[in-house]
């Protein structure tokens, strides 16, 4: 028997995470900077609410508990200055259960920057839809340029859907508002579809995050969720927000969630309630989770580049996405030729799991890779943050020892293969 989904393999990211369980497992050490969880847990009034609900029994309405819908729709409005409305917004067992029927229902070509998130184009790949890899580079920070956006809506005709995620897993970068302004303006003329994977935009490292719905209203659709900011991975519950003129996706959407997985487990959505209408703890667990990410990020950043991989401080997220490109002929003599040789052999002989570039589209031969910076007790950090005024180098050596150690290892492996 031939299955009807042939030709797509199991996600990237689960993968390496199982090899590192097997290295730890036969005794090695392993450094866990592949897969990107959270290393927060969830506010304690969350955690208290979702217990409260725990007798909430029945099956809830397709398109999401209506107060869950009215609580994500005013949060969009508090944070960004926008008018949702309660019909505007659909709730699912995570934004990527809602990823993968937007392109069930969407007829049209895929536009997809590239590195993108793992997941779009094996989404895409399912339907077989057409994936576009629009082009970015490292000299500026991986960024869509609208130049290139232009172009590529230009070689293809009839509907797109451009999937655009800030700040950017892979590489932790992120659009201000005149960077959206620029893009906007091309989304416009060409009547894009945009689905703006916003689900770490509460962890931008300045909480200066821009919803794309404030500069292109009308053909927005705002993906979010409480995976990443609430540290929420496992209980799934994610969001999508649409322009008042996508209702028509909208109920396309609602049809299939309502044939699939009917409605959102009720305690889960209930708890979200509380998460949405947030309050002075739940305010402080988000700028404490920013702030330690932002000290993370510095020494991180600064000892990779001093042993050669090209890389800024990122806005937002737990991603890095160095490259090592201009030391192609140093790795090539070591044998390193594709990014997928940069991971395996990092992981074997330092201990280093992290992802390689192809993952997130890249070209294979190009030496990129995704570190997530989340192997870490974030617990333990976070109460201690919430103790410090200032958050320095210190705080990461006695609180992230682990990602610090691993970045150390990383860094002189890199050197290792130059100096050889
Ligand atoms: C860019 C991006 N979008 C969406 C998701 C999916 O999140 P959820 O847990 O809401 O399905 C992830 C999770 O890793 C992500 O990194």
């Amino acid at each position: 028997m031939k299955p009807h989904v042939r030709g797509v393999a199991s996600s990237a990211t689960l993968e390496i995470n199982e090899i590192s369980n097997a290295l730890r497992a036969s005794g090695k050490t392993v450094y866990k900077l592949g897969l990107g969880q959270s290393p927060f847990p969830v506010p304690e009034r969350v955690v208290r609410s979702l217990k409260a609900h725990a007798g909430e029994k029945d099956y809830l309405a397709v398109r999401g508990l209506p107060e869950l819908r009215q609580a994500v729709a005013d949060y969009h409005n508090r944070q960004s200055d926008l008018d949702y409305k309660r019909d505007d917004i659909l709730i699912a067992p995570g934004s990527k259960e809602l990823l993968y029927i937007l392109q069930l229902v969407f007829d049209g070509v895929i536009l997809l920057p590239s590195p993108s998130w793992v997941t779009y184009a094996p989404q895409a790949h399912l339907f077989g839809n057409r994936v576009v890899w629009i082009e970015t580079r490292a000299e500026s920070n991986w960024k869509l340029s609208p130049d290139d956006l232009e172009a590529a809506c230009r070689a293809h005709d009839g509907p797109k859907l451009l999937l655009l995620n800030y700040p950017c897993n892979p590489t932790g970068y992120s659009y201000d508002a005149d960077e959206l302004h620029d893009l906007a303006a091309v989304m416009r003329r060409h009547r894009l579809t945009v689905l703006s994977d916003e689900i770490y935009g509460e962890l931008h490292h300045h909480g200066e995050h821009v919803c794309l719905a404030t500069a292109y209203p009308e053909g927005a659709i705002v993906s979010a969720g409480l995976s990443k900011w609430c540290g929420a991975g496992g209980w799934r519950l994610g969001t999508f927000a649409f322009a008042p003129g996508l209702r028509d996706l909208l109920d396309a959407m609602a049809v299939v969630a309502s044939e699939t997985f009917t409605a959102t487990s009720a305690p889960i959505q209930y708890a979200a309630v509380t998460a949405y209408e947030r309050g002075d703890e739940i305010d402080r667990y988000v700028m404490d989770s920013r702030r330690v990410l932002r000290a993370l990020a510095t020494p991180i950043v600064s000892r990779l580049a001093e042993a050669g991989a090209i890389l800024n401080m990122p806005d937002g997220a737990f991603y890095l996405f160095p490259t090592l490109e201009q030391h192609r002929d140093s790795f090539g003599s070591a044998g390193v030729l594709t990014s997928t040789d940069l991971c395996t052999r990092l992981l074997e002989e330092t201990g280093v799991a992290t992802l390689p570039g192809y993952a997130f589209g890249r070209p294979a031969a190009e030496l990129s890779l995704r570190i997530a910076y989340v192997d870490f007790d974030g617990a333990t950090a976070l109460s201690a943050a919430s103790r410090l005024e200032d958050l320095d180098d210190s705080f990461v050596y006695a609180y992230c020892a682990d990602v610090a150690t691993a970045v150390e290892r990383m860094a002189q492996w890199v050197e290792s293969i130059r100096g050889r």
